[in-house]
């Protein structure tokens, strides 16, 4: 009787590590039974392994060489999901039925209303109604209004090289307090001197997004690969911290517009958009919460700041190991400078300066921030003859990968904007260019991200050439930051400055 005590828990766990190696076989032969190419997955991370390793866009480039086939099998811990290598199949998911591809497999968990209720992590149909509504705002019409400030800002970089470029001038830290002056004052009405100063409030707390620690990191990998466990352990996609300032914040923005305004009229920038929202939503009683209008500003400043920067900071890297392109990139500014009589370009015109708009794009091939774009099933869903996913499988578009294959684009490690001269451009093909995404989630701030980025071309680059940095690696050799999702520079990359005139 006395040995039954024991062998009853025994017999228990025995039972339980049978169930689960049961399940894992399973798990482990999800994709071989369909005949789907994989990578035998690790028996806890599946796929994931190179999580802080490496960089999720860099992972996915190299999955995309080691596999060359239209779609890749991998884990998410133990949940299957599937890579998306083809111009076909990405047209596929993200435009033509795209009404099964609604929502991201990124959540925010229900303990954190920010993080779940922004334009990026938000289901539909929330999604479609609140996109529908701040379409409107980033029209180029609408975004005309800021160009004024967008400017003043872009000139300010150039101020401030004159004042710092003596000193090492970390190019990504110099880029984000231009990024955040110009989208904080868009977003949340408040107008900061980090451009000149490299100071503002609004500056530490948008880094403390990115700030990494072993527990952010833990938090941000749940919420991109494992949300059930986001409640579990109450992970948050902003710190609270941040999250407190922007609400203290967004309640001053409003009580100052609404003092000026009255009435709240047309919107005139994304603030007024979102006031016009929570106005309307109090008045349908839709029960769109503080949170919630809250939410929208908080993704405009994390999802705009970062990126732009980014692409700046690698802009301006690969510009100075070029000194060809940076040469025609000037002789370019300086033609319209001198034809528009001065350089206070309006953003039509940026727009249609074709050289400048090629060296943008080509960093944005080289260099996508969001290197890969991500979608759920809603249904089960037919991606070829061979093989149908289930509901609720994960769907990732292998932008960065098509990006570097040289079928798309020869040569792809050479920086060469010429390929997207207007002659070039037109023989891209559809859907192997995707820096900000495709379909009805395509990003919502493109036309505002390409403005703040074509001023700051342009005021740093009639003013001053760029050279390398002693002792700096060249772009190919670079680092790409390892614990990151969003494909930034891991390290800090500086070059030097010298004035033109
Ligand atoms: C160089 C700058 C930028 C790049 C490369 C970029 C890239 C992207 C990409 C790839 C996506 C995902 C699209 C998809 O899944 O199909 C996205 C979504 C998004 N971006 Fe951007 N972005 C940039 C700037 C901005 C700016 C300035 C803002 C805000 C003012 C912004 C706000 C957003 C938002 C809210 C979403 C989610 C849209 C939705 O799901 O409806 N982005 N971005």
């Amino acid at each position: 009787m006395t040995n039954m005590v024991y062998l009853v828990p025994i017999f228990i766990v025995l039972c339980a590590f049978a169930w689960i190696y049961l399940r894992w076989l399973k798990v482990r032969n999800y994709w071989a039974e369909r005949g789907v190419p994989h990578l035998p997955p690790n028996p806890i991370l599946g796929s994931l392994t190179f999580l802080q390793q490496k960089n999720a866009g860099v992972w996915m480039r190299h999955m995309y060489e080691t596999f060359k086939t239209p779609y890749i099998g991998i884990w998410l811990f133990w949940r299957p999901a599937l890579i998306i290598n083809t111009p076909e199949l990405a047209r596929q998911v993200l435009t033509k039925d795209s009404a099964n591809f609604r929502d991201r497999f990124v959540s925010g968990g229900d303990s954190d209303p920010i993080g779940k209720l922004n334009l990026f992590t938000v289901k539909d149909p929330d999604w479609t109604n609140i996109r529908r509504r701040l379409t409107a705002t980033f029209t180029a019409s609408k975004l005309r209004i800021l160009q004024d400030y967008i400017r003043s800002k872009s000139k300010e970089l150039a101020q401030r090289l004159k004042r710092e470029r003596e000193s090492r001038i970390h190019l990504k830290k110099l880029y984000s307090d231009y990024t955040t002056d110009v989208i904080g004052a868009s977003a949340f009405g408040v107008t900061c001197d980090a451009t000149l100063t490299g100071k503002s409030h609004l500056k530490t707390v948008a880094e403390e997004f990115s700030h990494y620690s072993i527990l952010r990191g833990i938090g941000w990998s749940s919420l991109f690969f494992f949300p059930e466990l986001v409640d579990v352990f109450r992970f948050k996609m902003f710190p609270k911290t941040s999250t407190d300032y922007f609400k203290r914040v967004f309640k001053a923005a409003v009580a100052q517009r609404e003092a000026n305004h009255g009435e709240t009229g047309e919107p005139k920038d994304l603030l007024d958009a979102l006031l016009k929202i929570k106005k309307e939503s109090e008045e349908r009683n839709e029960g769109y919460s503080e949170d919630f209008i809250v939410a929208q500003a908080a993704i405009f400043l994390s999802g705009g700041y970062d990126t732009s920067a980014s692409l700046l900071a690698f802009l301006t890297y690969e510009l100075a190991y070029h000194p060809e392109v940076q040469e025609k990139l000037y002789e370019h500014l300086l033609e319209a400078k001198n034809q528009n009589g001065s350089d206070d370009f309006t953003s039509e015109q940026l727009a249609d300066m074709t050289y400048l708009n090629g060296v943008i794009k080509e960093g944005l091939r080289k260099y996508s921030p969001m290197s890969w774009l991500d979608r759920v099933a809603a249904e089960d869903y037919r991606i070829d003859d061979n093989l149908t996913i289930k509901a609720g499988t994960p769907v990732y578009v292998n932008g960065i990968g098509m990006h570097y294959d040289p079928d798309y684009f020869p040569d792809p490690d050479k920086f060469d904007p010429n390929r997207f001269l207007p002659e070039n451009e037109k023989n891209i093909k559809s859907y192997t260019y995707m820096p900000f995404g495709e379909g009805p989630r395509i990003c919502i701030g493109l036309r505002f991200g390409m403005m703040t980025v074509r001023f700051a071309m342009v005021s740093v680059f009639l003013n001053y050439k760029v050279v390398p940095f002693p002792g700096m690696p060249i772009p190919i050799d670079m680092t790409i930051d390892k614990r990151g999702i969003f494909y930034s520079p891991g390290e800090a990359i500086c070059v030097e400055f010298i004035p033109r005139a």
